[in-house]
């Protein structure tokens, strides 16, 4: 058996609850009584380690992690065991011998705790800049000597296509102290969205299909233009080597651009500065 300890933890809660998860299914096979209950939690333990792996190769990718094609490869070999397992119980099942069953178990919990110790372990610095909350900071940015916008009174809207990059600037955000953050999977749906409820400030990939975000910023603005609503800044997400896209962007009449993976200290600098300007540039205040 299992006990979940804090030397198994990557410091993010996405990876460490499925890693939770992870630990009960072994627990679990461990317990299990004969060839029938071992194949079923083997299958249960498949499946699951397929989603979890995708969503933490998804976590790698948004926070920038650099050994994460050979993190990917081990993913890919922890699998093939875990197959093989499966089919060996299925081999099982049919001669009616079930003495292997706990050698199997062993094995994976082996497989499983030594992956999670050796490699997952070596994600925390990467991943912490985008799990730590920063409490530290003031929820607010002041304007000028007379206006202060706090944070908590800012509607923002994500628009990326992938949900954990979503999911990154959420956390981010709502550890700033913004508490109204909406999300949009594409051009289309943000639009959607902002015409329902036009948000203060916008945050948007740029490379997204069918519609990215710099046609995503030229509607924006004409069904902003048509219905008299308070242009919205919108700062973009973009990888290193999209220059052409940031000068587009510009041209437009972006209120910046971050760079992925977003440090949160970056996605303060740039929604303070969007905020003044908009508000000086649009207010008047
Ligand atoms: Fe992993």
């Amino acid at each position: 058996m299992i006990l979940w300890r804090d030397e198994l933890s990557v410091g993010f809660e996405a990876i460490d609850d499925d890693h939770r998860e992870l630990v009960d299914i072994i627990n679990r096979f461990e317990q299990d009584i004969g060839v029938a209950a071992a194949r079923r939690t083997a299958q249960e333990l498949n499946r699951f380690a397929l989603h979890h792996f995708t969503r933490e190769e998804a976590i790698q990718q948004a926070c920038g992690y650099p050994a994460r094609e050979y993190h990917r490869q081990q993913h890919a070999e922890l699998m093939r065991q875990l197959e093989r397992v499966s089919g060996a119980l299925d081999e099982q099942a049919r001669s009616d011998a079930g003495h292997g069953v706990p050698d199997m178990v062993s094995l994976v919990r082996r497989w499983i705790l030594h992956h999670i110790l050796q490699s997952d372990t070596l994600l925390k610095p990467y991943v912490a800049p985008h799990a730590s909350l920063a409490e530290d900071r003031p929820a607010f940015v002041r304007v000028s000597t007379h206006r202060t916008i706090f944070y908590a009174d800012v509607s923002v809207l994500i628009i990326d296509d992938v949900q954990f990059q979503r999911m990154i600037i959420t956390r981010m955000l709502r550890s700033l102290g913004f508490t109204d953050v909406r999300e949009a999977a594409d051009g289309a749906a943000g639009l959607d969205s902002c015409v329902r409820s036009w948000p203060d400030l916008i945050i948007c990939d740029i490379g997204m299909s069918p519609i990215n975000g710099l046609a995503f910023l030229r509607m924006l603005q004409a069904e902003e233009k048509r219905q008299g609503a308070h242009p919205a800044p919108v700062v973009y997400l973009t990888g290193h080597n999209d220059s052409a896209s940031v000068i587009e962007a510009k041209k437009l009449g972006a209120a910046g651009y971050l760079i992925k993976p977003v440090k949160i200290t970056d996605l303060v600098r740039r929604i303070d500065s969007a905020l003044v300007r908009f508000t000086s540039t649009h207010s008047g205040a």
